[in-house]
């Protein structure tokens, strides 16, 4: 009989409201991912209730505040926090700062994000917004691997949904934002089971 392997320890970055890492924190509890545990949440911003949500978990948490603080010397202390904490998996959970190279390659192909967008439309700031301004009929949102580039690394999953007549900015946001959550759990859920390889930009399920 073999030994079961160890757990997936997640490391969450969030800066804001958290739904994200809750519903990451959900499907733990819930059973929907199995091997995986969340390591440590940290947040760079004092009052995220995402924070305040984690603590209420009783999750190990860490606050570095990065206002006014060089990118590098911010990202050395959140790295150590998430090395001292032995996390395998980094998910950036609305976590609203870029990362130094340093810290992509400290974790390379271990930092996973979530857009609100299908990409590679509407990257950055409001993709929501953006996609409902311009018009598109198919919305939705991406979980990719970070690269130096903003949220431009391989995808592993994308979820959409269509834009409806009676939309608005306000409620497609918050259409996609019940399918980021399903997504989240996917893309950690895919990672976590190793079956795959990243070709150039392409994820791909390995075949065993
Ligand atoms: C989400 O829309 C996510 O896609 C984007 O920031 C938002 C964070 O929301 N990167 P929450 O803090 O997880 O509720």
């Amino acid at each position: 009989m073999s030994a079961a392997a160890s757990p997936l320890r997640l490391g969450i970055l969030l800066s804001g409201r958290g739904s994200n890492f809750l519903a990451i924190a959900d499907s733990i509890r819930a059973g929907r991912l199995h091997g995986v545990e969340i390591a440590v949440v940290i947040s760079n911003v004092a009052e995220a209730p995402g924070l305040d949500a984690a603590q209420k978990l009783d999750l190990p948490t860490a606050l570095f505040v990065s206002k006014g603080r060089k990118r590098a010397d911010h990202d050395a202390d959140v790295i150590a926090c998430l090395q001292a904490h032995r996390v395998d998996l980094v998910c950036l959970a609305g976590y609203m700062r870029l990362l130094s190279p340093g810290f992509i390659a400290a974790f390379p192909h271990r930092i996973l994000n979530i857009h609100p967008s299908l990409l590679p439309a509407f990257p950055g700031l409001e993709a929501q917004e953006q996609a409902f301004a311009y018009g598109v009929k198919v919305a939705g949102c991406t979980v990719h691997f970070v690269d130096e580039e903003l949220d431009h690394g391989p995808i592993v999953v994308q979820r959409a949904i269509p834009v409806l007549d009676d939309d608005d900015a306000e409620s497609l946001a918050h259409r996609i934002l019940a399918e980021e959550h399903l997504a989240y759990t996917d893309a950690i859920r895919l990672v976590a089971s190793g079956a795959y390889q990243i070709r150039g930009r392409r994820y791909v399920k390995r075949s065993s």
